[in-house]
């Protein structure tokens, strides 16, 4: 069955990391925004070089081009099964442009995990985060660490800290969030479809509570 989740939930609290474990244990498609204009600025090209001047700040990258780039991503062959988006949508104008586009693909937003967390705790999980160049895999100096430091466990890439996990810009994403983003937070509660998924435990643990909340079986 075609099954498209929506990870909800501010910077930091863990939607990369549950999203990579979901997609392992289930086989839906992991569809990340920010991995993507991360990609796409690796590759020097026009939307990423674009899209820096936004994320360098803290702030939303436009509408157009973000629905765009994600409609582009839900096309490919691996999506069929259904996806995992991580970081889409982020303002009301991209969750009506989600259904619009799950409506041509014959799906519809199944469920949307909203993962919460206290602010100092989003602070100090990204002040300490770590990420392989190579394919994105996430760290914590603290919580997740790698077995050798600066070194990815899965593919051995450098590991990185983002240019965006200055504390000053932290803190410009999180009160972008809850100005623009948390507003999807009773636009899919009235839908009946938020799932509130308690973040503040181990990273196995939120695993383990997601995968409860939306009945799915670990491979
Ligand atoms: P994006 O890359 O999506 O960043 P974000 O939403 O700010 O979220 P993060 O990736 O920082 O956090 P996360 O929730 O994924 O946490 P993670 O799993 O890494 O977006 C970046 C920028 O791109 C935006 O600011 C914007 O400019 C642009 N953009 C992206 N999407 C857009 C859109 N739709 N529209 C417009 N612009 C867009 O975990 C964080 C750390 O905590 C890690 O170190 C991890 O190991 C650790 N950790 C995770 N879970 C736990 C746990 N349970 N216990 C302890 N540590 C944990
Ligand atoms: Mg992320």
């Amino acid at each position: 069955m075609t099954r498209y989740l929506v990870l909800l939930g501010p910077p930091g609290v863990g939607k990369g990391t549950q999203a990579k474990i979901l997609s392992e244990r289930t086989g839906l498609a992991h569809i990340s925004s920010g991995d993507l204009f991360r990609e796409n600025l690796k590759n020097q090209t026009e939307l990423g070089k674009m899209a820096q001047t936004y994320m360098s700040r803290g702030e939303l990258v436009p509408d157009d081009v973000t629905i765009a780039m994600i409609r582009q991503r839900l096309s490919r062959p691996d999506c069929a099964v259904g996806a995992i988006l991580d970081g889409f949508p982020r303002t009301p104008a991209q969750a009506d442009a989600l259904d619009a586009m799950l409506q041509e693909f014959k799906g519809c937003v199944d469920a949307v995990p909203f993962i919460t967390a206290a602010e100092d705790v989003l602070v100090e999980r990204l002040s300490g985060r770590w990420t392989c160049r190579a394919h994105g895999h996430i760290f914590n100096e603290k919580f997740n660490p790698p077995q050798k430091t600066g070194v990815c466990d899965f593919d051995g890439s450098e590991l990185y800290q983002r240019d965006d996990d200055k504390a000053e810009t932290v803190k410009r994403r999180i009160h972008v969030y809850l100005e623009q983003t948390s507003p999807l937070i009773a636009y899919y509660r009235d839908q009946g479809k938020l799932i509130e998924i308690d973040g503040m435990h181990s990273i196995e643990q939120v695993s383990q509570s997601l995968l409860t909340a939306l009945k799915m079986q670990s491979s």
